[in-house]
């Protein structure tokens, strides 16, 4: 049955063709390095998805090939051909193998979506805030707000993502995960990060003029750090309800320069270029206001315009202000 099949000529063109998908493969840096457990196994996926549709790809791609290469029509022949009737045998086999495919697949991609969202009891809760145009995250059990996303290594982080406005979408790719950020509904996901660094969160969903510089920055630290974080801004914000008898006091009490630039960096420079000191961000220039104290006060707590209020409040406010005073 077999001593018609061309083997030498279809070898030939199967690993021209295979050369080819794998340097696609081999030599393109298409993933970031894996860190998180749930990248792991789902770059895991990702590739064995890739390298079993590779199989198929080269073996139909190169009986096409040698097909329309060896039994062209000739220019002058307009013959149907001689018909065909159907090979049970091939159509079995031809129907078998992508069943068990499609199975292998389905099982592999239960099997990473299970492990993916395993809750652990002593994980870590994060409130993830998306609104145009900058993340803000909360720790609930802390008490506490930030702008940088810190969590611990090797501790499984919960993050209950919520819009503020619009749809927006959280994403780290070195954590192999995104969410939407859905207003009215709250999405959560689990990261269970692997390695300490600084990581890149990107709005992977077009929510805006500032949609492209809607970023924050993830820093995964050991677990000694993170319970230093924890109390470090525990502390401030304590100090911060102590004095909130006297808000207004607070608010309008000179600002710390250095400290403000750092809220500003987390908050506001998303959409004021350049730390506020270029044009060109989604918002304007503050280099260069003709607003007096109060007026950038009243600016930074309510907002105007297409600027959100109520970003920084108490002695953040004052801090933002002092730093905007000191670039304008
Ligand atoms: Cu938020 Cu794109």
């Amino acid at each position: 049955m077999y001593k018609n099949v061309p083997i030498i000529p279809l070898a030939v063109i199967g690993i021209v063709i295979a050369a080819i998908t794998a340097a696609q493969a081999l030599l393109i840096d298409w993933l970031p390095p894996a860190q998180s457990e749930q990248a792991e196994r789902t770059f895991g996926l990702l590739w064995f998805l890739f390298w079993l549709s590779a199989i198929f790809f080269v073996i139909v791609t190169s009986i096409l090939v040698y097909a329309v290469w060896k039994w062209r029509a000739k220019d002058d022949d307009l013959e149907d051909g001689p018909p065909h009737h159907g090979n049970t045998k091939l159509e079995i086999v031809w129907t078998t193998i992508p069943v068990i495919a499609l199975i292998t697949v389905a099982v592999y991609g239960y099997i990473v979506l299970e492990r993916n969202e395993a809750v652990a009891a002593d994980r870590v809760n994060v409130d993830v805030y998306a609104q145009q145009f900058n993340w803000t995250y909360g720790y609930p059990d802390a008490g506490i707000e930030t702008g940088t996303l810190v969590v611990p290594v090797d501790r499984q982080v919960q993050l209950n993502l919520r819009a503020r406005d619009v749809i927006h979408d959280f994403w780290v790719p070195e954590f192999g995960i995104k969410g939407d950020a859905v207003p009215g509904i709250t999405h959560t996901l689990w990261i269970n990060p692997t390695k300490e660094g600084t990581y890149p969160v990107i709005c992977a969903e077009l929510c805006g003029v500032g949609h492209s510089v809607m970023r924050s920055e993830v820093k995964v630290v050991s677990e000694q750090e993170f319970q230093a974080f924890l109390t470090r801004s525990t502390g401030r914000v304590k100090a911060g309800t102590a004095a909130a008898t006297a808000a207004a006091k607070l608010e309008t009490a000179p600002g710390d320069e250095a400290a403000g630039k750092t809220i500003f960096e987390a908050k506001c420079s998303g959409c004021h270029a350049g730390l506020g000191t270029e044009a060109g961000g989604v918002g304007p220039q503050l280099k260069g206001t003709t607003l007096d104290t109060a007026g950038i006060r009243n600016v930074a707590k309510n907002g105007r315009g297409a600027m959100p209020g109520g970003l920084v409040s108490g002695t953040e406010l004052a801090d933002v202000v002092a730093y905007v005073e000191s670039i304008k």
